[in-house]
């Protein structure tokens, strides 16, 4: 299948999930569930919030993680420092990566943003070097905008 197939299709499975949902816990914990199942030589696939000015660890599908995170450390406390989708080819390279499981060798981490700030990660780490390309940083940015426009319009409900 193509990659802009794959992603249009598992887009609208997320829609679908979230759909009659408020609890965010309980979407995070099914599109974690979704992508982690959906996508190939992927190892974790998760979310960490913001709360109290650092990162802890939320619903997620693979190895036990670590729970929290400055906020301007490792990938995924930089994806909030610099406000933006951090997509790194090797792990190994980018200074200051927290390696909560040693066969991770690239990753991907989206901010969630909610009413102008952001709230949460998304987290997706893989076994193979540059496993995340454009096109994939595309499709996940979508899901994530998807789930952003979802809590929009619910609100927060913990
Ligand atoms: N590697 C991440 C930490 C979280 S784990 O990958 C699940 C980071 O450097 O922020």
């Amino acid at each position: 299948m193509i990659k802009s197939d794959f992603y249009q299709q598992l887009s609208e499975q997320v829609a679908a999930i979230i759909a009659d949902e408020k609890d965010i816990i309980a979407n995070m914990a099914n599109i974690s569930a979704l992508l982690f199942d959906s996508l190939e030589q992927v190892n974790w696939a998760g979310f960490y919030r913001v709360i109290d000015g650092e990162l802890v660890l939320g619903p997620f599908q693979g190895k036990v993680a670590c729970i929290r995170i400055p906020l301007g450390k490792g990938v995924c406390g930089t994806a909030v420092s610099e406000k933006s989708t951090q997509c790194i080819a090797d792990v190994h390279e980018f200074s200051g990566h927290i390696a909560c499981d040693a066969t991770t060798n690239s990753e991907i981490v989206i901010p969630l943003n909610y009413q102008g700030r952001i709230i949460a990660v998304l987290d997706i780490d893989s076994i193979v070097y540059n496993r995340f390309s454009k096109e994939d940083q595309k499709g996940l940015e979508y899901i994530v905008q998807l789930f952003s426009q979802h809590i929009d319009r619910h609100g927060i409900e913990y």
